[in-house]
């Protein structure tokens, strides 16, 4: 991986990077320190750091690794460097490692204004619109949406901790026919006192009647449609009931994603799209000789780039779901001036994605190469006891309860908890999101209740509580604080350890983590890092003991340490929109 510029003040490590380039460099005239820089790459286990000498293409590897190894004296920063076949391997000075490194997280942890280990400023001045979860009012809030919820609350953490300006936007289907087909069975099925207690659930029950209804009775259709129309033309006295009903479904949903750690700047939805932008990319498009009239509906042909014929128009006049992402993204454009926005949208919608991000395209609009789709695979199987998941709210609480269950199993343990419920449902969550985030967006996955609420293995409790664990040292050492300031703390005991060594070399990685998830925009590297810290941290717990470590200096050095990696696994844990618990 090549990084363009090292950011000592910010990752530690990158100050070790450059320590070896400017070493290799100095032996291998005329090479410069920054093109070995970015061949600097982490080692495999056991190595900190490791280069490639074919890369520079400067003769035979032997003879350059000869070069480099009679010029090299260990010092603060390097340690050692053994030649292997094509590689040259570098250990770092493992007191100086530490120490910068757990001076780094406690600083940028505490004494900076707000918490920023890990995060770097590469977006500055940039903005980016990230569009994610977007159910539909009425109908349900299938896994689809949880997933696009999770891995958009994630981006939205991760732009921020890259130093982007983030607008996040949570674009309900609150507009189309549908509408018109629950104002038709509202009617007949609706009920305000139901409506008042939970809107979501009371729309989608009438829903589900008045499709039956549709089903058996054409005239119930054509009724819906319009109704539709007379939305569309703006009949207040048709909009007047579709108000209350988004007001509603609008403040249940704000709870629920509450409740997830998730929140957004803005609720647009269809229905806010004008119609200006609506009709310019129709003319625009029959001026490319693009669209097709069939039977007065109004058809995009996009075979030439392999993307179908799609509607644009309907027969009526009205719109649909295509031409209002069209006119929505023109007019997100206007108002935000974005350099970037992202779509977290399922990838069964990819042919949608990519037939309007081609027609703004065709429309010559400078910033559609800006635009992303961020796409993910299917989840099975998640389904709850009583049944098939139809709302968010039964996700939730599910999840909770399952947990509660979990926790109940364990008699004393569960005595102690003084919130059960709470953190029942918080390591409920953090389940769920972990299942989801653990593997690559794209791929399918089948969810699984039992590894969900499991505390053993990669799951989301095993992550709680290695948090948990880790704050409660703390708590359970008043006697050796306060702590002495970093440069004070006598580190001479974790420079020894191997346990305490790839620890603290983890903790080094996050900035990296956080980078590298930018690049890729999946959250799956940082769950992974979570879990080979907190392995890391698991089998150093018996060596490196905090209580009953007489002598003081070591305890409180080991005490640091843990402290530090509580900030990161916390800091991680955050970034991946888990709250993470002090104690269960
Ligand atoms: N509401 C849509 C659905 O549930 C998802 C919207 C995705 N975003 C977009 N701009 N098309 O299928």
């Amino acid at each position: 991986m090549a990084y363009s510029a090292a950011d000592p003040s910010t990752c530690a490590l990158d100050g070790f990077r450059t320590a070896i380039a400017e070493r290799v460099a100095a032996a291998l005239s005329p090479l410069t320190s920054d093109q070995v820089y970015s061949g600097v790459d982490y080692g495999k286990k056991g190595v900190d750091f490791t280069i490639a000498l074919p890369r520079f293409k400067m003769g035979k590897p032997d003879d350059l690794a000869a070069k480099v190894l009679a010029q090299f004296k260990p010092d603060d920063y390097v340690e050692s460097v053994t030649h292997d076949k094509a590689f040259l391997h570098f250990q770092c000075t493992s007191s100086t490692l530490i120490r910068n490194i757990l001076t780094q997280v406690h600083s940028l942890t505490h004494l900076s204004p707000t918490p920023c280990y890990g995060s770097n400023t590469l977006g500055k001045g940039k903005k980016v619109v990230i569009e994610y979860s977007s159910p539909n009012i009425a109908k349900s809030f299938h896994v689809g949406h949880l997933r696009s919820t999770i891995i958009g609350g994630f981006l939205a953490n991760l732009y921020k901790a890259c130093g982007w300006d983030v607008v996040s936007m949570n674009y309900l289907g609150d507009w189309g026919t549908q509408f018109g087909l629950i104002a038709t069975g509202f009617e007949k099925y609706g009920s305000a006192e139901e409506l008042k207690k939970d809107a979501i659930k009371h729309l989608f029950e009438v829903y589900v009647k008045v499709n039956k209804d549709a089903d058996a009775d054409p005239e119930v259709k054509a009724e819906a449609s319009r109704w539709f129309k007379r939305m569309e033309d703006g009949d207040e006295s048709a909009l007047k009931n579709w108000r209350i009903w988004r007001e509603l479904s609008v403040k249940k949903y704000i709870e629920e994603y509450d409740r997830l750690n998730i929140a957004f700047d803005e609720y647009t939805g269809e229905s806010k799209v004008g119609k200006e932008w609506q009709d310019k990319a129709l003319a625009r498009l029959d001026e490319l000789g693009l669209i097709e009239d069939v039977d007065g509906a109004k058809i995009v042909n996009l075979e030439q780039w392999k993307m179908g014929r799609a509607v644009l128009r309907k027969r009526d006049g009205t719109s649909i779901y295509l031409t209002r992402d069209i006119g929505g993204a023109i007019e997100r454009y206007e108002k935000y001036q974005f350099d970037k926005m992202i779509y977290v949208v399922s990838s069964q919608q990819d042919l949608h994605l990519s037939q309007f991000f081609k027609i703004l395209e065709l429309m010559q609009f400078p910033w559609a190469a800006s635009l992303q789709h961020v796409n993910y695979g299917l989840v099975q199987g998640m389904s709850t006891r009583k049944g098939t998941v139809v709302f968010l709210d039964q996700i939730i609480k599910e999840a909770g309860q399952v947990m509660h269950e979990q926790m109940q199993k364990n008699e004393e343990k569960y005595k102690a908890v003084e919130d059960p419920e709470n953190v029942s449902l918080e390591i409920g969550i953090t389940g769920v999101k972990i299942q989801d985030m653990a593997a690559k967006r794209i791929n399918n996955y089948t969810f699984n209740w039992d590894r969900m609420k499991s505390f053993e293995g990669d799951t989301g409790p095993y992550l709680q509580y290695a948090h948990v664990r880790l704050s409660s040292i703390a708590r359970k050492n008043p006697n050796l604080y306060p702590l002495p300031p970093p440069s004070q703390i006598d580190i001479a005991s974790l420079a020894t350890s191997s346990h305490a060594r790839e620890i603290v070399f983890l903790l080094g990685t996050y900035p990296d983590v956080v980078k590298v998830a930018m690049k890729t925009q999946e959250p799956s590297g940082v769950v992974t890092f979570l879990f080979r810290l907190s392995h890391a941290i698991s089998s150093a717990w018996e060596v490196l003991v905090v209580k009953g470590e007489e002598d003081i200096q070591k305890a409180r050095a080991r005490l640091w340490m843990y402290e530090c990696a509580r900030d990161v696994l916390g800091s991680g844990m955050r970034l991946l929109s888990i709250r993470p618990l002090d104690r269960m």
